[in-house]
């Protein structure tokens, strides 16, 4: 399993996906700021991993405190804190908010207590997210049929979440059940989580994987190399229309061109029921150098101006159905999904 974020000697533990594939390289994060930080840099992202990580950061918060009279203030500027870090996914909410329940429920019955239950709920929330990806995993798989190529977008692996993945566990279980099959990566600039992590991912489990520039997927479609498309996602709304890695909305309308099934793979935790429609969802803008440069490199004029928008939101009627731990959402997808909120 992959080590994507863990809990050691009262510290935060993560492998730096900045670094990957070229380099292992874990950091041990001891202050609230240092875990929000990581986020905003991402040292670790993908929707689930973001909101363990905020989870973790809460637990963190409170391991700190020496005195019990900052108990409140110490765990709302935290709250604060992690809740500015990254906009679009909804699993960092999700996880914030939950462990906030925690914290009132508990803050009356000691620091030493109130600790050991943060602590636990942030681990029970990264168990959970495993058992959730490999649920979503068996229900996905039986999408994927022997022989079939596979294209995905971004990196939505064991990195993106506790250590499964969304997308990457249905492609993942697919092998598992003897499948035999192929999966595109697009590389997905402007930070390449498609080139440099889920390669890596799939390339240490022995899954073929071949790389794609961005660009490719409809030449590859049109030639009849691609059977199907996964994608992960960070935010999905009641109606269906979900928010993913920028790159992702032109893919599924490349698909539906084609006519190839598009499918999205999201727990639980990915939906905003108070979100009617996709409009809502906020899309992240990131930094002009994410784009101007490739790693360090520059590749364009140091003051070219340029837009970076970090997420596209794919209309519903683009998708072919949402995988999630409880089975596949169909279309029409708004009833389904009030259904799948209603359980
Ligand atoms: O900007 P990132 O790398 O955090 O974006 C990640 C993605 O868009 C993933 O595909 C998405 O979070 C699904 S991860 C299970």
């Amino acid at each position: 399993m992959l080590p994507t974020i863990t809990w050691e000697n009262e510290a935060v533990v993560m492998i730096d996906q900045r670094k990957l594939p070229q380099k292992e390289v874990y950091l041990s994060l001891k202050s609230v700021d240092e875990v929000a930080q990581a986020i905003e840099k991402m040292v670790i992202r993908g929707a689930p991993a973001i909101g363990l990580a905020a989870a973790y950061g809460l637990a963190l918060a409170i391991y700190q405190i020496k005195d019990e009279k900052h108990l409140d203030k110490t765990f709302e500027a935290a709250y604060e804190r992690l809740w500015r870090t990254r906009p679009t996914a909804r699993n960092l909410f999700w996880a914030l908010e939950r462990m906030k329940k925690v914290f009132i429920r508990n803050r009356k019955g000691g620091l030493e207590a109130l600790k050991d239950r943060l602590l636990t709920e942030a681990r029970r929330m990264d168990e959970e997210d495993l058992a959730i990806n490999m649920r979503m995993g068996e229900y996905g798989q039986k999408l994927i049929s022997d022989g079939d190529t596979v294209l995905t977008h971004c990196n939505a692996g064991g990195l993106a979440t506790a250590g499964y993945g969304t997308a990457l566990g249905v492609i993942r279980a697919a092998v598992a059940h003897g499948k035999k099959i192929k999966v595109l990566a697009d590389e997905t600039r402007p930070l390449l989580q498609g080139a440099r992590l889920t390669c890596w991912e799939l390339q240490r489990e022995g899954i073929p994987v071949t790389l794609i520039t961005d660009n490719m997927a409809g030449y590859l479609m049109k030639k009849g190399e691609i059977s199907l498309v996964v994608v992960g996602a960070d935010r999905i709304a009641l109606n269906g229309d979900t928010a993913n890695k920028i790159g992702t909305y032109s893919v599924a309308v490349l698909a539906r061109e084609h006519r190839l099934p598009f499918y999205v793979a999201a727990p639980f935790s990915t939906f905003d029921f108070s979100l009617k429609t996709g409009e809502g969802i906020p899309i992240e803008e990131r930094q002009p150098d994410e784009v101007r440069k490739i790693g360090s490199k520059l590749i364009t004029l140091a003051d070219v101006p340029v837009r970076n928008p970090a997420f596209d939101v794919t209309p519903a009627r683009l998708i072919s159905g949402i995988i999630t731990e409880r089975g596949v959402l169909r279309p029409p997808l708004g009833p389904a999904i009030k259904k799948f909120a209603g359980n």
